[in-house]
C-alpha cells in the first residue's frame, strides 16, 4: 500500500498566482537575490524547511492553553518532559532558534584558536564557530564527494580523518559535532554506526561531542530504513540511542520539531550547562523560556510528538521520493540517494553552458522562480566559493547545486508534481537559462544579502 499522509487538511491559506512578468519585475527588484522577494510573489515557496510546516490542531491547541509565567510555566514543564525523555539529557534549555542554541553552546565550549570537526557545519554553525576566533572543519566521508553514488549513509564524518585529526591537532579540538542530516550535504543520514565510532574516538581523545541535531526524526526514520539491525526499532528509540551516544545536543525545533520557532540545548556536563544557562539568561531569556513564547514551547513539545510517529515519516519519505522521481524523470539528476528535507539539484551537470563563475546553481533556481514562481536556493560557488575584493569568483565551489526544500506537511503531491513540470519545461531547452554576475556581496554571510545581474 502506497504511504499516505496521517492527517487531513483543516485549515488552508490561499498562495499567490502571479505572471511571468510579474516575476520578472520582481526578482529584478530584489536585484535577482531570492532572499529578498516578497513571499506574496513566491506561489511555491521551498526556500527552506524551516519554521515552514503546518502545526497541528493539538499543536495550536495546546499553544492556546499556554501559561506565561515567567519563571517555571507549565509550558516549560510540558516542554521538558518531552525533550527529557526523548534526549535523556539531564540538563536541557529552550532557545528560541538553532542559531541562538550554537552561540550559547559554542561560546561555553570553544575557545579562540580552537577547532570545531564535523561531517558538515550548516552556514550559521559555521559562523558562530568563526565568529569566536575558532575554526569550523568539515570532514566528511569518502562517499559524499560523489553525487551518483547511493550509499546510504553519505553523511558520515570520515572516521580516518576524523582520528588523524583528533591525534594530530590535541588539545586544540574543542568540539566534535555531527550534523543529523547533514544539511550542507545533501540532506544524508549519518549510521548509528558512524556515531557510535564517534563517540568511542571522542572518549579516547577527551573531546565532547555534541550532534546538530535539527532534523534528528528524520535521521532517525533512514536509521530504521536503511541501517542493518535497526529495522524493528521505532523511529524514537532510534533518535534516544543517538542523543544518548553524545554528551549533548543543539537542535533546531524549526524542523523535526514541526513548529514555527524554538530550538532546545541538551547536557550532560553540569559544568558546560552552568555556563550555558548563565549566557541564556543573559542574552536570550530565563531558563525556562530561554526566548521562547510559552504558546511555542507548546507548539515544540507536541510538535517533537508528532514528528516521530512512523506514518508521518513514512509519508514524508514517500513524497520525498516521488518528487526525486519525477525530478530524475524531467531530466534533471539529484545528490542521491534522495533524503527527507529536501532535494539538491545538480545543476552543474544540466547547465553545462554556465561556468561556475556565472552561477549555475543561482541560475537554475532564478528560472524555477521566473518560469514558475517557484522559490528555492543554490548551493554553489555563490554560497561556498571564494571571492576577491572585486566580487570575481577565485575559487568555485566543488559542487553546483540548488536545494529544494520539502516544507513539513505543507505541500501535496500535486504541488510537487506542479513545481518537477516548471523544471521539466527548463530542462527541456537548458541553454535558454542565463548566467548572473555579483554585483555586490558583504564578507560574511554573503548569499543573504549579495546583489547580482544578469548577463
Ligand atoms: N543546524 C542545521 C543543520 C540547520 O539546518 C539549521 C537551519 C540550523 C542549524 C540553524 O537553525 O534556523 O533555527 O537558527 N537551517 C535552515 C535551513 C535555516 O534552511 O536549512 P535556526
Amino acid at each position: 500500500m502506497k504511504p499516505f499522509p496521517p492527517y487531513r487538511i483543516q485549515v488552508v491559506k490561499e498562495i499567490p498566482i502571479t505572471t511571468r512578468q510579474q516575476r520578472e519585475d520582481a526578482l529584478a527588484r530584489a536585484s535577482y537575490n531570492m532572499f529578498d522577494l516578497p513571499s506574496n510573489m513566491v506561489t511555491i515557496d521551498l526556500l527552506t524547511d524551516s519554521g515552514t510546516g503546518a502545526v497541528s490542531a493539538a499543536q495550536e491547541a495546546a499553544a492556546a492553553q499556554a501559561d506565561r509565567s515567567y519563571a517555571g510555566s507549565d509550558s516549560y514543564y510540558r516542554f521538558r518532559a518531552v525533550l527529557d525523555e526523548v534526549t535523556s539529557y539531564p540538563h536541557v534549555f529552550p532557545v528560541h532558534q538553532g542559531r541562538a542554541a550554537e552561540r550559547v553552546l559554542f561560546s561555553s565550549v570553544l575557545k579562540a584558536g580552537q577547532l570545531s570537526l564535523s561531517n558538515t557545519h550548516f552556514d550559521t554553525t559555521r559562523a558562530n564557530v568563526e565568529l569566536l576566533g575558532a575554526e569550523a572543519r568539515d570532514l566528511p566521508c569518502a562517499e559524499f564527494w560523489n553525487l551518483d553514488s547511493t550509499e546510504p549513509f553519505k553523511g558520515n564524518v570520515d572516521l580516518a580523518a576524523l582520528e588523524d585529526t583528533l591525534r594530530s591537532e590535541g588539545e586544540r579540538v574543542g568540539q566534535v559535532l555531527i550534523t543529523i542530516t547533514n544539511n550542507g550535504g545533501g540532506g544524508q543520514p549519518v549510521s548509528m554506526a558512524n556515531l557510535r565510532a564517534v563517540r568511542a574516538l571522542c572518549d579516547r581523545y577527551g573531546v565532547p561531542f555534541f550532534l546538530d541535531a535539527a532534523r534528528f526524526a528524520e535521521n532517525a526514520w533512514m536509521v530504521v530504513q536503511r541501517e542493518a539491525g535497526y529495522g524493528h526499532l521505532t523511529p524514537r528509540e532510534v533518535a534516544r540511542q543517538a542523543f544518548a551516544l553524545a554528551d549533548g545536543c543543539v537542535a533546531s525545533l524549526k524542523k523535526d520539531g514541526i513548529a514555527p520557532m524554538g530550538a532546545v540545548i541538551g547536557l550532560r556536563d553540569p559544568e558546560v550547562a552552568k555556563r550555558c544557562e548563565v549566557n541564556l539568561i543573559a542574552t536570550e531569556g530565563f531558563r525556562t523560556y530561554g526566548g521562547l513564547a510559552a504558546h511555542d514551547l507548546e507548539r515544540v513539545a507536541r510538535g517533537v510528538e508528532e514528528v516521530l510517529d512512523p506514518n508521518y515519516l513514512r509519508s514524508r519519505e514517500a513524497d520525498a521520493a516521488y518528487f526525486a522521481e519525477l525530478v530524475n524523470r524531467a531530466g534533471v539528476d539529484i545528490v542521491r540517494p534522495a533524503g527527507m528535507h529536501a532535494l539538491y539539484l545538480n545543476a552543474g551537470r544540466l547547465l553545462q553552458h554556465i561556468p561556475p563563475h556565472g552561477f549555475p546553481g543561482h541560475a537554475l533556481a532564478s528560472e524555477l522562480y521566473l518560469a514558475g514562481g517557484v522559490r528555492c536556493v543554490e548551493l554553489g560557488s555563490l554560497y561556498l566559493g571564494t571571492f576577491d575584493e572585486d566580487h570575481n569568483l577565485v575559487t568555485p565551489a566543488p559542487f553546483e547545486l540548488v536545494r529544494v526544500a520539502i516544507p513539513r506537511r505543507t505541500y501535496t503531491q500535486a504541488h510537487l508534481e506542479y513545481v518537477a513540470d516548471v523544471l521539466a519545461d527548463v530542462a527541456k531547452n537548458p541553454t535558454r537559462v542565463a548566467s548572473y554576475r555579483v554585483v555586490d556581496a558583504p564578507p560574511v554571510l554573503r548569499h543573504f544579502n549579495l546583489t547580482l545581474e544578469r548577463i
